[in-house]
């Protein structure tokens, strides 16, 4: 059996004979030369077909391969400072594996052209390094958190009450009921703790969003934490000590993907402890006074808010005591400042919005059912989340990351629909 080795290696070993297989990136050619760049999901690397070697038939053959069709190769490497990574196999062998039609994607396509052909575009360097570097987020965020001891639980998709707010809800049919997709882990998070203290969650969260702005997909991966015993500060220690990961790891993992991709990672090398943390109203403050802005006091930050705030941060930063009036209900008073929550977002830098939203969470089970009531909620539907009050409540902390956000963010991207290999949006739900 042939022993084929990844593209990546081959470069890595950088002489002898190798095979290789994988798809035709780039080919051209001449009466006497066929040049392909076989790409593979490791790298891609020059190959040359000569006539004099192959012979008559299969230089034909080779003549006649277009642009992403699949094949196996053995030639002998050498450098070749010409070719795009340094190297070139000579090519002594090929077989086609599978041939490929016109590929549709060329040069230049529009961002729509793109997205209608997602499936196909995933192959693309720049996808594929996006995906790497998502792959990176996810297996940075388990093992933060792996590794101290929290264990990682699943959430139910279906549910049948909302999260964050009904107004984005969607609603699925349920046998001869309605159930909702689900907005967030956080509540079967929290039932969760009573058995196991630290927990996590990578999932799918759903959300109706009717605004079309490049930071919102109607489905996205959150990754959540709910740990019993932490209050605030405890939490926002985790989340920093968690986003620093996260950047270190792409950092070492990905340097290649983000140079690829256009961004500077000299200036992610900079984000270090400690993210600059401060409060909505020391927010407001900055706007008022470096940017002109007037926020009365209980608006929440929009979109425009946020970014003139992090005209004056490189690095994340991390904001607590939001108005308590304008939080999710599960967010707590603090006792100190009774208008304000116990709540955190963590906004990113370069107008990428809010990256993390969390809570201490509430254990005043008459607050929480006035403030649902008050939103048109049925207080009866969440009776079995007030249990986890009634039963030995200990007070607990968490918060959940939008991946995507992440990942649009450390890869540079303009749009969020990139930082997802199929994305989902009011306009968008195909392939
Ligand atoms: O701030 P959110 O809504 O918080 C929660 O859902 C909490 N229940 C989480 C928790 O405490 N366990 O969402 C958390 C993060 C946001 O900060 C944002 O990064 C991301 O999820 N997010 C979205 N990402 C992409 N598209 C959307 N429509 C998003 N909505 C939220
Ligand atoms: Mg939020």
């Amino acid at each position: 059996m042939t022993n084929f080795i990844s593209i990546k290696d081959a470069i890595q070993q950088g002489k002898g004979e190798v095979s290789l297989r994988g798809w035709i990136y780039r080919e051209r050619g001449s009466s006497a030369f066929k040049f392909i760049v076989l790409r593979d999901a490791t790298n891609i690397i020059q190959c040359v077909i000569d006539k004099n070697v192959l012979g008559e038939e299969k230089f034909r053959t080779a003549d006649k391969l277009k642009v992403e069709a699949s094949l196996t190769v053995t030639g002998d490497l050498h450098e070749e400072k010409r070719a795009p990574t340094g190297f070139e196999v000579h090519v002594k062998e090929f077989t086609v594996v599978g041939p490929s039609e016109n590929f549709p994607i060329t040069k230049d396509q529009s961002p729509e052209f793109l997205l209608d052909n997602r499936h196909l575009w995933l192959r693309s360097r720049k996808m594929a390094a996006i995906l790497k570097v998502r792959h990176t987020v996810l297996q940075a965020f388990r093992e933060f958190y792996i590794t101290q001891g929290f264990y990682e639980m699943p959430p139910p998709i279906l549910q049948p009450t909302m999260c964050e707010g009904g107004s984005t809800l969607f609603e699925v049919k349920y046998y001869s009921d309605k159930m909702y997709l689900s907005q967030s882990w956080q509540l079967y998070g929290e039932a969760a703790i009573y058995a196991l203290e630290k927990l996590i969650c990578l999932s799918p969260c759903f959300r109706a969003e009717k605004s079309k702005t490049s930071r919102h997909l109607s489905e996205f991966i959150m990754a959540e934490m709910e740990a019993a015993w932490y209050q605030l500060p405890e939490l926002l220690d985790s989340i920093e000590g968690c986003i620093l990961h996260i950047i270190e790891k792409v950092i070492k993992d990905n340097e290649e993907e983000l140079k690829l991709l256009g961004q500077n990672v000299e200036k992610l090398k900079k984000i270090q402890a400690p993210l600059p943390r401060i409060t909505y109203t020391d927010a407001l403050q900055i706007l008022k006074e470096q940017e002109h802005m007037d926020v009365a006091w209980g608006k929440d930050l929009r979109t425009i808010e946020e970014d003139k705030l992090m005209n004056h941060f490189a690095k994340p930063v991390i904001i607590t005591h939001y108005p308590k009036e304008i939080m999710a209900f599960y967010k707590p008073k603090d006792p100190q400042q009774p208008n304000t929550a116990l709540c955190v977002d963590v906004i990113a830098p370069e107008g990428y919005g809010e990256i993390v939203g969390g809570s201490q969470r509430s254990m005043d089970v008459e607050e929480m059912q006035k403030d649902l009531t008050n939103q048109g909620e049925d207080p009866k539907k969440y009776d079995w989340y007030f249990d986890l009050r009634r039963y030995g409540g200990v007070p607990h902390s968490g918060y959940g990351l939008g991946i995507e956000r992440v990942v649009a963010w450390l890869c540079k991207l303009d749009n969020i629909k990139d930082a997802i290999p199929f994305p989902r949006t009011m306009l968008r739900k195909f392939p």
